[in-house]
């Protein structure tokens, strides 16, 4: 007998409609008002070419995103058999010009214990999200032809959200679309249980 154990669970769904709409103004909005502040954040500390708002001076807040992650992570923790209230440790907008991509990376520190993202204006060939396999001590071993996954692909569409461990190392592909992909991120660093 070979008993496969922890899997690793990564979710993947649609924003509803209604949400969505308010959310995709409120980035467009904050993108309106911090453009030219955004544009001169300097990534120079990361080898990646996508412009992100997490250190803007005015940070990117909104409640419609608040609900649509209160659904989400709800969907998410019940199959994880935990019942519980998450909050919000930070929120930012990405702006992927074509050409952009975003290096390998996690989202450790700050408490973070989930990750996440949805994509706002995305097309099929606008950057896929890669996950790697975080057993690399194992996959480093194994002949290539191996059926274990060194990494799982997610392609970007407007309206879907991507929910997963902080932990879990991810990149980018480079956007080949001839258009911005604009998305927002966020990090959950507290699970308050209901019961409780
Ligand atoms: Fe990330």
């Amino acid at each position: 007998m070979i008993d496969h154990h922890f899997s690793l669970p990564v979710y993947s769904s649609v924003v509803e409609d209604n949400l969505f709409n308010v959310l995709k103004n409120d980035v467009y909005s904050y993108i309106q008002n911090n453009e030219a502040k955004i544009n001169n954040f300097n990534t120079s500390d990361w080898d990646c070419n996508t412009i992100s708002s997490i250190t803007a001076e005015e940070q990117f807040k909104s409640e419609a995103l608040e609900n649509i992650l209160k659904t989400h992570f709800n969907s998410y923790l019940t199959d994880l058999n935990v019942t519980a209230h998450v909050t919000t440790s930070g929120m930012w907008v990405n702006i992927a010009d074509p050409g952009s991509y975003q290096e390998q990376h996690n989202h450790i520190g700050n408490n973070n214990i989930f990750s996440g993202v949805i994509w706002i204006d995305a097309k099929e060939d606008s950057g896929d999200l890669i996950f790697r396999n975080p057993y690399n001590n194992l996959l480093n071993i194994l002949p290539k032809n191996t059926k274990i996954h060194s990494r799982v692909i997610y392609r970007p569409y407007e309206k879907g959200i991507c929910l997963f461990p902080a932990f879990l190392e991810h990149s980018v592909r480079v956007n080949k679309s001839g258009s911005r992909r604009i998305s927002v991120s966020f990090n959950i660093a507290q699970i308050i249980n209901k019961n409780v």
